[in-house]
């Protein structure tokens, strides 16, 4: 199975991304020809300070490199480095319906609230669409809210090989399980647009003061409490193995604890399981002329294949006859 995957570079991963995303990429690479890239031309209609761009660009490779995706199993590229992707997405987008791409939910839900859209926010799921068919891929991981985006680029590589004869393969999404919803600081779900998030990387000080500051409630020590949708829980649940998860719900149940205990329980465990992580990203970010290499190479292979697409593409449609 080739599986294709991108991630936008719009903000430092947070526990949320790491295990509804990130933590499946990286299951998936093996056994399957992988690409996952940075999606910066994406990231380019929410981020407009180029440094900044470029600092989270640089911060989500070391990031994805340190939590375990393995460029000797994966290709890791960053979207701008494959020009050609940029080059199939207009052959795509003179054939896309604008009626499709008003129905996609980023641009619709812009408009809706009266919020001035770009080019470049209407056209995404068809850029999206070239970042997919450049590669022939077959499974696309995904969250929940990326399925239409999967949709539009099945529609839009099926009438273009009906026009055009069998250019592209038509992929499926592989929808994330994210049932394990993270809860963020706050108890609501954890994402960047609502401040509430743990980052995988911040300083664990940083982090552990954020854990104390979790509300809770106020009933006495002493009383029971039950374990199940509590935020503290379902937290510790992510790092805690099932002995040391039966044990915390068994407190729970008994009661006689401070919520305090939980949390600086809850942020060993979590630091226990990323510390391995913090070194290699130490190492690694010690090392740039290393991530630099892994980049350029992934950029590399990437050509390579979307290459091959993209001549496909344009000999289908009549382009590129000086090359036949
Ligand atoms: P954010 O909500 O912080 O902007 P994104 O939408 O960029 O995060 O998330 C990228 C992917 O990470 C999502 O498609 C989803 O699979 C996963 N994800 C994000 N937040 C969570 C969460 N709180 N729980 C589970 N998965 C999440
Ligand atoms: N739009 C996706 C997101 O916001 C990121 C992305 C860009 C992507 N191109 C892609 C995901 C191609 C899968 C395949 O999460």
């Amino acid at each position: 199975m080739r599986v294709l995957s991108g991630i936008q570079p719009t903000g430092r991963f947070h526990w949320g991304n790491y295990f509804g995303a990130i933590r499946q990429y990286i299951d998936l690479q093996h056994g399957n020809e992988s690409y996952y890239f940075i999606a910066d031309l994406h990231a380019l209609t929410t981020i407009r300070q180029p440094d900044e761009l470029r600092g989270l660009v640089w911060d989500a490779a070391l990031d994805l490199l340190a939590l375990g995706l393995d460029p000797n199993q994966a290709t890791l590229y960053v979207q701008s480095d494959v020009p050609e992707v940029s080059e199939l997405c207009w052959l795509l987008m003179s054939g896309a319906p604008m009626g499709l791409l008003e129905r996609c939910h980023a641009y619709k839900d812009k408009k809706a609230k009266g919020l001035p859209a770009d080019m470049g926010l209407f056209a995404y799921p068809v850029l999206m669409a070239a970042d997919i068919l450049a590669y022939d891929a077959d499974a696309v991981p995904v969250g929940q809210d990326q399925v239409q985006h999967i949709e539009v680029c099945r529609d839009l590589a099926a009438s273009f090989n009906h026009h055009y004869g069998e250019v592209f393969a038509l992929p499926k999404p592989r929808v994330l399980d994210d049932s394990a919803c993270v809860p963020g600081t706050d108890g609501e779900k954890m994402s960047k647009s609502y401040n509430n998030t743990i980052d995988i990387f911040e300083p664990p000080k940083k982090a552990r003061k954020k854990i104390m500051r979790i509300p809770t409630d106020s009933r006495p020590m002493e009383e029971p409490k039950d374990p199940a949708g509590d935020p503290l829980v379902d937290l510790y649940r992510l790092f805690a193995d099932a002995d040391e998860l039966a044990a915390m719900e068994a407190l729970y149940r008994r009661g006689g604890f401070g919520y305090g205990e939980v949390k600086k329980t809850l942020a060993e465990a979590a630091e226990t399981h990323f510390a391995e992580a913090h070194h290699r990203r130490a190492d690694l970010a010690a090392h740039p002329e290393r991530v630099k290499e892994i980049l350029g190479d992934g950029a590399a292979r990437a050509r390579r294949k979307a290459g091959e697409v993209l001549r496909r593409a344009q000999q289908a449609c009549g382009l590129n006859s000086s090359a036949t």
